[in-house]
């Protein structure tokens, strides 16, 4: 019988995205030996600061080239607390999102069963969302400079780019998302009262993209009055789309409603296949928590759920999640929700889970 075999590429990065991405891994290598039907052949990649702070490069200078012998990507997080956050961020992760082209990043979102939300009278199901950003351009483009530094009339400038063709193909693929979801249902997050130029292209495009999904329901709500709907009525919300910073910022939010931020996961997405996905938790280094063996790996969890579900392994991507929530639902979690179990003793119970289910 032949086993289907995918390259994937593992970079646990710093602080707790070792911790998490191993334990993963370990959850991975367990699914498939129990499944038997396709293998993950890991390679781990040294990308961090440690590499940094040895060769003064974050990534090899043939990193990105490295990376497309891979079928996907699985990143822990990057930052360390002796290095200002643009510097890690922009010489690891947007060196790998701009340049592979991962324009779309897909953040779902739902409350499990018995985790507690931030949110008071929330049943279980009534957040079910999934958060598309746009990844490539907009307001993190990198754009701006500096002038007359170190001067009281320095100035800075921090341009948002937003083209036709950046805005149409994540509009398309928000669109396409909704469409397959029970509800087909997409909200457009927009700022095109105050930004009169890009934001207005983009609800533009929205309307126009939207003539190609008459069966999906859509509508539009400027970034600041989200916030609240989200909050006061989650359950009008299903598929949302928006902006690299306006979804930075509501995914993050998203993500505390529901439970923690060690429960959010998140896929840097190329939709047209040229290039491998990369799969990362949203959450960063978390200094506070590094190496006590307490940290949340259901991001990371949820993140392979969803690379497996990407490279085609869908019966095994439902598996892994279903087992992650039963677990959750048990009560059986990490300090962040409330539990006591550790990083490692979290993975141990859901490759029982999975045992007991397959
Ligand atoms: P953070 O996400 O690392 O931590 C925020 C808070 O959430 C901390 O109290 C932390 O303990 C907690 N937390 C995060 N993940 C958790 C998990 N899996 N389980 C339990 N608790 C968890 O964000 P922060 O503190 O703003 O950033 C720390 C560093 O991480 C910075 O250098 C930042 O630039 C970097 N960062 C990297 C990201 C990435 O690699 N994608 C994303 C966000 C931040
Ligand atoms: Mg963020």
């Amino acid at each position: 019988k032949e086993i289907r075999t995918y390259k994937i590429a593992s970079i646990p990065g710093d602080g707790i995205g070792p911790e998490v991405v191993n334990v993963t891994i370990d959850v991975l290598k367990s699914l498939q030996d129990i499944l038997g039907t396709y293998k993950l052949d890991f390679t781990e990649l040294d990308w961090g600061t440690a590499r940094y702070k040895k060769t003064g490069k974050y990534m090899p200078a043939d990193g990105l080239d490295t990376l497309k012998t891979f079928d996907a990507g699985l990143f822990g997080a990057v930052g360390a607390p002796d290095v200002p956050d643009h510097i890690s961020l922009w010489e690891l992760l947007l060196a790998m999102r701009g340049p592979l082209q991962l324009y779309a990043n897909v953040r779902p979102v739902k409350n499990f069963p018995n985790v507690p939300s931030l949110l008071k009278d929330v049943q279980d199901g009534d957040i079910d969302w999934v958060l598309v950003r746009e990844n490539s351009e907009g307001e993190y483009c990198g754009q701006g400079g500096r002038t007359h530094r170190g001067t009281p009339w320095e100035i800075a400038t921090e341009v948002s780019v937003f083209t036709h063709v950046g805005v149409e193909r994540i509009m398309r693929f928000a669109f396409e998302i909704a469409r397959s979801r029970p509800r087909k249902l997409l909200t457009v997050v927009t700022k095109s009262n105050a930004m009169r130029h890009g934001m207005v292209l983009w609800d533009e495009v929205a309307a126009e993209v939207a003539k190609d999904f008459p069966d999906v329901k859509w509508d539009k709500m400027l970034v600041d009055a989200m916030t609240v709907r989200m909050a006061a009525k989650p359950k009008s919300l299903d598929t949302i789309v928006g902006t690299n910073l306006h979804m930075d910022i509501l995914s993050d939010l998203a993500a505390a409603l529901a439970g923690s931020i060690g429960i959010a996961a998140s896929s840097n997405l190329d939709p047209t296949r040229k290039n491998p996905s990369i799969f990362e938790p949203v959450h960063g280094s978390a200094f506070d928590i590094t190496g006590k063996g307490v940290a949340n790996p259901v991001a990371t969890l949820w993140c392979a759920s969803e690379m497996l579900a990407w490279i085609g392994e869908k019966e095994a991507a439902a598996i892994l999640l279903q087992a992650v929530e039963d677990i959750c639902s048990q009560g059986i979690c990490t300090p962040d929700l409330g539990g006591n179990v550790g990083t490692i003793e979290f993975g141990q119970a859901v490759v029982q889970a999975i045992e007991k289910t397959v």
